[in-house]
């Protein structure tokens, strides 16, 4: 859905992107993570056609974005990442006003902005003062007002920030809405965990170049299989212990309080033949599990391991 090519962009002296590649799959939830000043906002702003690059090339849905600026803003919904004052704009004329920009008008511009009040939970806001809705019912607006046009793209910079939980949960369930509506979403963030649930791949930007990306699954389950593996036994503790000492996918044995904890470096099926080893010597195990993959952790041996690389 989106292909980028060798994209620079310079401020004066200052390469803010340096030839970033990046693909984004259509019908993606990708999350864009890196921190302040990687270059997440200026990358997004190029491809909806609100900057202009130095160099590179930008497709959307096959589409010269650099060179068709009329052609990309029917493609792209876009929500920035500061929200403007709008005195006296009560939420359905705000909707209207912008339905207008794309020469929607009277019941079809009214029809199209309840479907999407009611998309991002506001149907019962529509007559209230947008200036004086919540920060979290803000940023729904700003996505219901983003889609007006329906467009296949729509970029969110930073949506979740300053939102306390209830709405950042609030605006996690908008987007698996959006998800599943079949839309290619990108969602920036300087804080990955707040993207970890929303996203099904991310992609880590660094000084204007992306320095590792992939579907979350992947990434999760590959970090996963270096989570140490706990193990819990109501009978034949040392006889566990012995049997755990002569496995050789076992690198480390350590014991937590009523636990075993060991590092594991087998796979799926690996795991499932220790535990049947185990029952049929007679050790009563009450609970084998893996700690689950998380993004954090993988940001880390990225981030780290992409700075090693150099
Ligand atoms: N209009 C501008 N003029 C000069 N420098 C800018 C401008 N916009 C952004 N920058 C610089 O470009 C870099 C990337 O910024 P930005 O794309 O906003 O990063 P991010 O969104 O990842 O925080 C930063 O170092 C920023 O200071
Ligand atoms: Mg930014």
């Amino acid at each position: 859905m989106v292909v980028i090519r060798n994209l620079t962009k310079t401020y004066g002296r200052y390469r803010a992107l340096n030839n970033l590649n990046l693909h984004i799959e259509k019908g993606d939830i990708f999350g864009f993570v890196g921190p302040n000043g990687a270059g997440k906002t200026t990358t997004m702003r190029i491809i909806c056609g609100l900057l202009q690059a130095d160099w590179g090339e930008v497709y959307v849905d096959g589409i010269d974005a650099l060179n068709n600026n009329d052609l990309i803003k029917r493609k792209v919904g876009y929500v920035p990442d500061f929200f403007g004052v709008y005195d006296n704009f009560k939420v359905m004329e705000y909707m209207e006003f912008y339905g207008s920009m794309y020469g929607m008008e009277g019941e079809t511009v009214r029809k199209t902005s309840l479907g999407l009040l009611d998309l991002v939970n506001l149907s019962d806001k529509q007559d209230a003062y947008v200036d004086g809705l919540s920060r979290g019912m803000k940023q729904r607006l700003c996505v219901a007002r983003a889609l007006i046009h329906n467009p296949q793209l729509l970029i969110l910079d930073e949506p979740a920030s300053g939102l306390d939980p209830r709405a950042r949960f609030e605006l996690k369930e908008v987007m698996k809405n959006l998800g599943s509506m079949g839309k290619t979403i990108i969602i920036s963030s300087h804080i990955l965990p707040e993207l970890g649930e929303m996203c099904n791949s991310i992609g880590v930007m660094e000084k204007g170049n992306l320095v590792a990306s992939g579907k979350v699954e992947e990434i999760t389950k590959r970090s996963r299989h270096s989570n140490p593996l706990t193990i819990r036994v109501s009978e034949n503790k040392d006889l566990a212990i012995q049997i755990l000492r002569q496995t050789p996918l076992v690198e480390k044995i350590s014991i937590r309080d009523d636990a075993i904890i060991i590092a594991f470096s087998g796979d799926d099926a690996e795991m499932a033949q220790l535990l049947t080893n185990l029952i049929m010597n007679g050790v009563k195990v009450s609970n084998f599990h893996r700690e689950e993959g998380n993004l954090e952790t993988l940001f880390l041996e990225i981030t780290g391991g992409a700075k090693n690389g150099k």
